[in-house]
């Protein structure tokens, strides 16, 4: 249950460039009775908009650039490193563009998140919005899940869905996803925070009174 006496989250994001996630992330912390606090942002690539925007917002920023490590495995274990610091009880990726090993999924186990833009299991990977435009489907959007090996795959802790709407396309269609990340990241987040949502290391256990049974999405709309 929410206590007014529960420490802050301790929160840290990885990202990899626009970093518009991460805006919405620290507009939600920004606010007073924020269950979360951000401590760290850490990014691969840099001079991403993404630092720029911890920086204004006044949060630690490091860089932990890919290209200068010769291995995956000690590109991350400096990544590792620099997230220990902040001793995170929450990691967010938020557009952090690199695959990661199972070595550091496993070390981060259960307190890995992610945002993807489709409705998983569907359209994993790259290129979503194309694919979803492709298949042909009536409603698409976003998931925040747990990090496992396999590439966007991992139990899921909440989606936002969107119309599909006849004269989309992947741009247009992108940025109606990426406005419903923007509610359901700092959203799942905050569940997280005050302990409405637990995750464990592979489960995500959901308080029945937090759905609403009569929300339906329809597209076509009903007549
Ligand atoms: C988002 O669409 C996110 O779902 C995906 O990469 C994009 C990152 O955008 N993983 P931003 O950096 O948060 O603006």
């Amino acid at each position: 249950m929410a206590s007014a006496l529960r420490e802050p989250l301790r929160v840290a994001v990885m990202v990899s460039g626009r970093g518009s996630n991460l805006q919405a992330l620290l507009n939600s912390a920004d606010a007073p009775d924020s269950p979360a606090s951000i401590g760290l942002v850490v990014s691969n690539v840099p001079n991403v908009q993404a630092l720029e925007r911890a920086k204004v917002a006044g949060i630690r920023t490091e860089v932990v650039p890919h290209r200068d490590f010769d291995s995956r495995e000690a590109f991350e274990r400096e990544m590792s490193d620099v997230l220990e610091s902040a001793s995170p009880d929450i990691i967010c990726q938020a557009g952090f563009m690199r695959i990661l090993t199972p070595w550091f999924i496993e070390r981060w186990n259960g307190r890995l998140i992610n945002i993807h833009p489709s409705l998983l299991p569907a359209f994993p990977g790259l290129k979503t919005h194309e694919r979803a435009l492709e298949a042909g489907v009536r409603v698409h959007g976003c998931t925040v899940h747990m990090v496992r090996s396999e590439v966007d795959s991992g139990p899921i802790i909440g989606q936002a869905a969107v119309p599909v709407l006849p004269n989309d396309d992947p741009d247009s269609l992108a940025e109606r996803v990426l406005q419903a990340e923007h509610r359901l990241y700092p959203t799942c987040l905050k569940l997280i925070a005050e302990g409405k949502v637990q995750i464990g290391s592979d489960s995500v256990f959901l308080a029945t009174d937090l759905c609403d049974e009569r929300q339906v999405l329809l597209n076509p709309a009903a007549v």
